[in-house]
């Protein structure tokens, strides 16, 4: 007995290291405050791309405890500084967001008292805060309130609650697969694809409906199709919209479609993962509306909304549809099981057990208000007119309007020499770094990206931008 408690000592001795104390608890989160406004304060001059990727190894595990001021010097060399600084204003490459400081304070928080927000039972307080995000959005985008939602990691994983509550409804399964039929834009984000892939639809039949020269989905076309898959003995089930695509940031026409969707009663999901939240502006409420009229849409506050990594989110109307794939009960669960309880985040997601993420959101909406959010939205808008003015200043070519901050260009030249032109310029922009941008290819085209977003975008990171694209242009023009 008395080796079992000596042993049960020296293991809880040797586990303390687990629990800092206060005086180390200060000194650790000092550290933290001192790196946090170090990085902070040195967005505007560090570049927003660094090409270096090695870190030789220096971030493999060690066996040995190492001390948090060399951890996080370790952390600014080989992981703040390297690659895309996605904190940064000048980061208009991809979907942008910035992340706003506060969101790593409410992680802090969540952290802390780790609060388990899968079932209300355990936390319903973190439980009732999610459950109260997902209420404000079914406000901001007129659901009903019997809509169910959820508070994901991403868009990728909302989108595939999604598509998992249209299989589901529409009984899509077995020898229904090969003759289901699903319409999206060719626009359409690839998890899109990937997430019907996960769930068992990659025998679907899916119809790419036509671009009009905004690359929104062409409604017409779309019920040309509907119709002839449908004399054709098919089951058209699922159409899917985006609101505000990755590639070009068009709107597709939400009223037109959803009226569709409606007339054969196939289910409506609209993709706002980049473009849902500017429903909160004065200047763009007006295109979006339609998106009420989706069976499921996907919004992600880590886009439009400037959060860091770490939130999308997900609305159903329909529950069955919904708790048909992810409501589930088991023996070890029963404690948690009571009548008249909200409805637990675990019912509506794959997930369990995961990070109390909505109080990332909750923390900011509440210290701020919505106003700074919508201004910054709106500002995004104007600066991206802004851009695309200055580069036609510089005789550069650019796509249609675009509905949202999302748009493209390219420096004109001869056909045959375009396309390595402004590639080459491309890599030049990327060995400055100070701004970045991506490409893509629109009609088999090569074309740089600019995707406007982070909250830290401003005017002077546009000039910034494009100094360096003036100078970038001067050096490739020397080769070709
Ligand atoms: C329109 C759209 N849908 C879905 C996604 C996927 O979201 P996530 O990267 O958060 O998984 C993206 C990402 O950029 C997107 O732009």
């Amino acid at each position: 007995m008395e080796s079992l408690i000596q042993r049960i000592k020296a293991l809880q001795e040797s586990s303390e290291a687990l629990e800092p104390s206060e005086e180390q608890r200060n000194n650790y989160t000092s550290q933290l405050s001192t790196f946090a406004n170090r990085f902070i304060n040195g967005l505007s001059i560090n570049p927003a791309y660094t090409s270096a990727k090695e870190t030789k190894g220096a971030l493999a595990i060690s066996s040995t405890p190492r001390s948090f001021e060399s951890l996080l010097a370790l952390y600014e060399q080989e992981v703040a500084s390297k690659g895309i600084n996605a904190a940064s204003g000048g980061h208009l490459g991809y979907i942008p967001g910035g992340g706003i400081f506060t969101a790593a304070l409410a992680d802090y928080m969540a952290d802390v008292t780790n609060e388990y927000s899968g079932m209300y039972y355990a936390s319903p307080g973190a439980v009732s805060i999610e459950n109260e995000l997902i209420d404000w959005m079914k406000v901001v985008f007129g659901f009903p309130k019997e809509a169910v939602g959820n508070l994901t990691s991403g868009g990728s994983i909302a989108n595939l609650i999604a598509l998992t509550a249209a299989r589901d409804h529409h009984g899509v399964r077995f020898d229904r697969i090969p003759t289901s039929v699903i319409y999206v834009s060719e626009q359409v984000h690839h998890c899109i694809q990937k997430a019907l892939r996960i769930i068992g639809l990659e025998a679907v039949i899916i119809r790419y409906v036509p671009l009009n020269e905004q690359h929104r989905m062409e409604a017409e076309a779309l019920s040309k199709m509907i119709a002839e898959d449908l004399e054709n003995d098919l089951h058209p089930f699922l159409i899917i919209a985006s609101a505000g695509t990755t590639d070009t940031g068009a709107i597709d026409p939400l009223r037109a479609i959803g009226c569709i969707a409606q007339e054969h009663d196939l289910w409506y999901h609209v993709d706002g993962a980049y473009g849902g939240f500017f429903i909160l502006t004065e200047s763009k409420k007006d295109m979006l509306k339609g998106i009420e009229m989706a069976d499921s849409l996907v919004i992600d506050p880590h886009k439009s909304l400037f959060l860091p990594y770490g939130l999308g989110a997900v609305l159903v109307k329909n529950k069955d549809a919904v708790f048909y794939s992810h409501h589930y009960t088991a023996n070890y669960m029963q404690d948690a099981i009571q009548e008249h309880n909200p409805i637990n985040p675990a019912d509506v997601s794959p997930e369990l057990t995961k990070h109390f993420r909505g109080l990332r959101l909750w923390l900011p909406l509440q210290l701020h208000g919505i106003t700074p959010f919508i201004s910054c939205l709106e500002e995004k808008l104007l600066l991206t007119r802004y851009f695309r003015e200055q580069l036609v200043n510089r005789g550069f070519a650019v796509g249609p309007e675009p509905d949202l901050s999302v748009s493209y260009f390219w420096f004109p030249k001869e056909t045959a020499q375009e396309d390595r032109f402004n590639q080459a310029l491309l890599k030049e922009l990327h060995a400055n770094g100070q701004v970045f941008l991506s490409s893509t290819r629109i009609g088999g085209k090569f074309v740089i990206r600019m995707a406007l977003l982070s909250f830290r975008t401003k005017l002077a990171t546009i000039d910034t931008a494009l100094e360096m694209i003036d100078s970038a242009i001067k050096k490739v023009s020397l080769s070709y």
